[in-house]
């Protein structure tokens, strides 16, 4: 029988399926029916920097006893839900008396600020690691990479130092120079990174003149971004990797595997096809390591990195040849 289980940051997980922050995980409930139907680990769903700030700046203006908690949304509006901070710690702690996978705090952070001392806040509430949901739209012409890249830096840093249980970076790929960059953060002491972070995004309705969203879901075909670097980082980074976007079957855990993921976060595939696509996707994983006679994930984790394949270069090709792609 095939032995899933699986290491990410130190934590022992019993399968390489860890369910990505979102609205599926922002209550006990929600945590404990991800583990009744499978999962390795859960992200709970972000608590926002504006939410924390808030708590802070209350905190100072009324003394300790009082704060209060100004609603906050998050960015994708049609899954919104009010998030106090005192309740996010009392999520964790109830996850944890409740659950036996690991629970990962998710910080979504936009700057590094006061709200940094809540990292220790989770840490006392039980998480069992820290998700920091970084992100600096580059979209401020005052500012140069460098600066935005020194953001995730100094965020890094901070919560690395504040806190002993580990730290990953969930990271977008809107860096001009993505390896050098991920490469330095892997060496603040960040245990993990997940590749990558997929954002709102916006659209327009041209009958209503106004700004709509789309495509808040993933499609299967987005996994090759994510696998084309997991496959570029992974032997080079002095953290873990876990592969995230557009992996919605047991093929797609697979691929992110052999490109050397330690493991794997799904989400739109649980909004479009419930939690029941857990079970299958182990099934699948299962039936694929007794095919191929591998006993354990370790025997086959970063088969297909860029080190280990046999045809490295394909991961570095972006332009199509006439001969290479065979089609006209
Ligand atoms: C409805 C929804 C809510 C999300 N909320 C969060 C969040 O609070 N924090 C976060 O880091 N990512 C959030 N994400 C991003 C997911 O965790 C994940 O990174 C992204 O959807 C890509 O993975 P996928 O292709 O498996 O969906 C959200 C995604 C969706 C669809």
């Amino acid at each position: 029988m095939a032995d899933l289980t699986t290491k990410f940051m130190g934590l022992p997980l019993r399968n390489p399926i860890i369910a990505g922050s979102s609205g599926l995980s922002n209550s006990v409930e929600k945590v404990i029916e991800l583990e009744n139907s499978g999962v390795g680990a859960v992200v709970l769903k972000s608590l926002f920097e504006e939410q924390i700030k808030s708590q802070v700046n209350s905190a100072i203006q009324q003394g300790e006893n009082s704060y209060a908690y100004p609603e906050a949304q998050d960015y994708i509006g049609n899954y919104t839900r009010e998030n106090e901070v005192s309740e996010y710690l009392e999520m964790i702690r109830q996850c944890k008396a409740r659950v036996r996978i690991p629970v990962i705090a998710s910080i979504n952070c936009i700057s590094l600020s006061d709200w940094v001392y809540f990292a220790s806040k989770i840490q006392e509430a039980g998480a069992d690691a820290i998700e920091l949901n970084v992100f600096v739209l580059p979209s401020d012409p005052k500012r140069t990479g460098e600066q935005n890249e020194q953001v995730y830096l100094d965020v890094a840093l901070a919560i690395v130092k504040s806190v002993t249980i580990p730290v990953s970076l969930k990271i977008s790929y809107y860096f001009s120079g993505l390896s050098k960059t991920a490469l330095k953060l892997s060496w603040t002491g960040i245990k993990g990174m997940v590749l990558f972070n997929r954002f709102y995004s916006p659209d327009i309705d041209i009958e209503k003149f106004e700004i709509v969203s789309s495509n808040v879901l993933s499609t299967p075909e987005e996994i090759s971004l994510s696998l084309r670097w997991v496959a570029m980082l992974s032997d080079r980074l002095h953290c873990d990797i876990v592969a995230s976007t557009g992996v919605h079957d047991g093929a797609g855990v697979i691929k992110q595997l052999l490109a050397g993921a330690k493991a794997v976060q799904i989400t739109s595939c649980l909004y479009r096809n419930g939690l029941g696509t857990i079970s299958e996707m182990l099934t699948f994983i299962e039936k694929w390591m007794d095919r191929h006679s591998y006993k354990t994930t370790g025997e086959f984790i970063g088969k297909l990195s860029f080190k280990e394949a046999e045809n490295p270069a394909a991961y570095e090709r972006v332009q199509f040849m006439k001969y290479f792609a065979g089609i006209e």
